[in-house]
């Protein structure tokens, strides 16, 4: 058993709502699981391989839940366009040069660098339609250490002639990544990713809702980001009642663990079928801006009891880095009480913190968090730098970091306990 204590500043969000806070104190760690955290270590806990980050912030490793791996050259272009044209005339293109393997693999490395560098321990992707950059992505993360949910999208009408896909080859060749990687690797896992409704049958997302369940894995989608989206689901499906409501009766809303990009436009009983259903929102505060989507009420959410992660979006949203998520977060929310709705209290720091750890991290189950039982993914901070010679509490390094900080900050990356260097 590998057994190894961790001192350090532990400054981590058990609860939505404030910080735990555990200055100059001992994290102990077996096999990659927190044990405990405790001020002063004891004879009992002798056997433990000391690892000294004294006058370091160490904080849990952030989970990215939405983001587009083929999308990443991609970044900062084409913002002035809407959602649509955006797809049309951006990402179709950049989606459907991933046919070529050495291209992709070129793209994928920079993008799992940057994913290391910035520190996003977690992260759940789609790739492009296409099986064998899929599969590629999957074992660069294996490779990496990282951890990461990857989906091969499916779409089998209203994108492009390159990526349209038969819907007989979108279910073929679902299946066939299912069968090889259902059960490869710990930390690294597929997950059926319909692109949105507007790109899919109603026989595709039939099939795929089954594969979900026959293969037992999650489900990503994008729901309500914008309202030309929006209007486009009432013309292709007149009868129901909502988005979410389509989604649901295909089973693809919490029949398996779910998460929904954006959520900007939600009705009341969409946000209340989410909480029943445990359906993730990942927040795209970046793309949201990018797009002139709209402002998500993340307030509503929280108090509905939704479980919320954080998205990059990349390339909707420009920056992959977590610490940015998390400020365009708070930013958002700023905004949208000012201009809204004043009933909808702007997020704290700990709160958009908690959603980028805890929330978004319990999408891979005990993570995000270092409470007992919790695989222990963590970044050591080194804010020195950024102090200018002032004096500051934990909470203020944290805020310091978050706000001015950057990738040159974070001295040290693990995940389940492992050091994760920097992938070759
Ligand atoms: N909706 C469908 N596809 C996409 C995409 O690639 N990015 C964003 N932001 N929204 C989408
Ligand atoms: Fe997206």
């Amino acid at each position: 058993m590998v057994k190894r204590v961790f001192h350090g500043d532990i400054v981590f969000t058990s609860h939505m709502g404030g910080f735990d806070i555990y200055e100059d104190s001992y994290i102990l760690v077996e096999d990659g699981i927190v044990v405990k955290i405790t001020k002063n270590l004891e004879e009992s806990d002798k056997g433990y391989e000391l690892v000294d980050y004294r006058g370091k912030l160490i904080i849990p490793g952030f989970s990215d839940i939405h983001l587009h791996a083929p999308q990443y050259p991609n970044r900062g272009l084409g913002m002035d366009k809407e959602l649509i044209p955006w797809l049309n005339t951006y990402t179709f293109p950049e989606e459907a040069k991933f046919s070529d393997l050495e291209y992709s693999r070129d793209v994928y490395k920079k993008l799992i660098r940057d994913l290391w560098r910035e520190g996003t321990t977690r992260s759940v992707v789609f790739s492009s339609v296409h099986l064998n950059s899929t599969k590629l992505l999957m074992d660069m993360f294996i490779e990496s250490g990282l951890g990461a949910y990857v989906g091969k999208v499916n779409m089998d009408r209203n994108s492009s002639d390159k990526l349209n896909e038969s819907t007989e080859k979108s279910i073929r060749d679902t299946e066939a990544l299912l069968q090889e990687y259902v059960n490869k690797s710990y930390l690294v896992k597929p997950i059926i990713t319909p692109r949105f409704l507007p790109t899919c049958t109603d026989k595709l997302l039939h099939e795929l809702a089954g594969l979900a369940v026959d293969y037992n894995v999650p489900i990503q989608s994008h729901l309500n980001e914008n309202t030309s989206e929006v209007n486009w689901i009432k013309e292709l499906y007149p009868d129901s009642t909502s988005y979410s409501g389509v989604y649901n009766d295909f089973g693809l809303f919490g029949q398996k663990k779910t998460i929904m990009a954006h959520c900007v436009y939600n009705k009341d009983e969409e946000i209340e079928l989410m909480a029943k259903n445990g359906v993730y929102a990942a927040h795209c505060p970046h793309s949201n801006f990018n797009l002139s989507s709209g402002m998500m009420p993340v307030r509503k959410f929280i108090e509905k009891g939704v479980n919320i992660g954080l998205g990059s979006d990349i390339s909707g949203g420009h920056t992959l880095r977590i610490p940015d998520v998390i400020i365009g977060a708070i930013h958002q929310s700023k905004m949208n009480w000012l201009l809204s709705n004043k009933e909808l209290k702007p997020l704290s720091t700990a709160e958009a913190f908690y959603m980028a750890t805890k929330g978004g991290g319990s999408f891979f189950g005990k993570v995000g968090s270092f409470e007992e039982g919790y695989e222990f993914d963590a970044l050591v901070i080194d804010v020195e730098d950024l102090m200018v010679g002032k004096t500051l509490t934990i909470e203020e390094k944290l805020q310091k970091y978050l706000y001015i900080g950057s990738k040159d900050n974070i001295i040290q990356r693990y995940v389940k306990g492992l050091k994760i260097e920097e992938p070759s």
